[in-house]
């Protein structure tokens, strides 16, 4: 099966998809993305994802004329061309390309980039027995609430946590507080309660996060956005980490300390449980 790509207006074999140097998301990071997934073949929860793609764009001022509806029939046309039984979609809009200068290019005729790829699901040995991750202070800029693509914060972090025998980091700012793991949301469980940092611009507001806070309080679970700090982390019953991609991660230990009894706790695995059932069956 093909993978496939998209750009500006074409289809073509992914090995041969490419923009142009001068592109200002290749120069300047200057573009925005979404990573969407489908559930037997339909995309997931598509409009919240291109809705925060077009927050994204408002955010940055790049002009446009790009709507939901018509990125929407883009994403089920690519999906429905690649004929794999689970399609994960990488949008990708950038500032368009133009002689390399901070100043935004006027006109501008920002670039489309899609591709779409089979869908991996995390490994039911990281789904069974959990992760490990590290902390470290979170040296992003501002505005993690836009999903742009510039991640080389996070793709440091990463490398870091890896490097560390880790699989991931959860960035903490300075007074200690919680934002987010290196391509995910965090949810604690505390007392009982299950908590997730509040949105800000210091996270992206996850369309899993939400989904999540949803399933929970569906089957009765005290669920919540507030603060999170790194104690609360040491001295969790449960921590795990929510995206697209992966859906729901349970981390077993926290910079070497075991959370709980250093086993993925009953919580993950009854929101993953619901989840499936709400949101992933056909
Ligand atoms: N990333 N926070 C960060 C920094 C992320 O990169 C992501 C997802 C999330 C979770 O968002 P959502 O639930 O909407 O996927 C939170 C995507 C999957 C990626 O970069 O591949």
């Amino acid at each position: 099966l093909p993978e496939i790509a998209y750009v500006n207006g074409e289809f073509l074999p992914l090995d041969r998809a490419v923009v142009h140097v001068e592109d200002r998301g290749f120069q300047f990071g200057d573009a925005v993305y979404e990573v969407v997934r489908t559930y037997s073949g339909k995309p997931f929860a598509v409009e919240e994802h291109l809705a925060r793609l077009l927050r994204s764009m408002e955010a940055i001022e790049l002009e446009h004329d790009l709507t939901v509806d018509g990125l929407k029939i883009l994403v089920s046309e690519a999906v429905r061309r690649a004929r794999f039984p689970e399609a994960v979609v990488y949008l990708q809009i950038t500032r368009g390309h133009a002689p390399r200068h901070r100043g935004f290019p006027s006109p501008c005729k920002p670039t489309v980039v899609l591709t779409v790829r089979e869908l991996m699901p995390l490994s039911s040995e990281l789904r069974e027995n959990g992760i490990a991750v590290i902390t470290l202070p979170d040296n992003r800029w501002a505005r993690c609430d836009i999903k742009s693509v510039a991640l080389l914060a996070n793709v440091l972090a990463y490398h870091a946590a890896k490097n560390d025998g880790a699989h991931d980091a959860i960035f903490l700012e300075a007074d200690g507080a919680v934002t987010e793991a290196t391509a995910g949301n965090v949810f604690v469980l505390t007392g009982g309660r299950l908590r997730t940092p509040p949105k800000s611009p210091k996270i992206l507001a996850g369309v899993t996060r939400e989904k999540i806070l949803e399933t929970a309080r569906t089957v009765g679970i005290d669920a919540a956005e507030g603060r999170v700090t790194k104690t609360d982390l040491l001295k969790a019953e449960e921590i795990f980490l929510t995206s697209t991609t992966a859906e729901v991660v349970p981390v077993v230990s926290v910079d070497r300390q075991p959370v709980g009894d250093g086993k993925p706790g009953p919580m993950a695995g009854r929101v993953y449980e619901q989840f499936v059932r709400m949101f992933a069956k056909a």
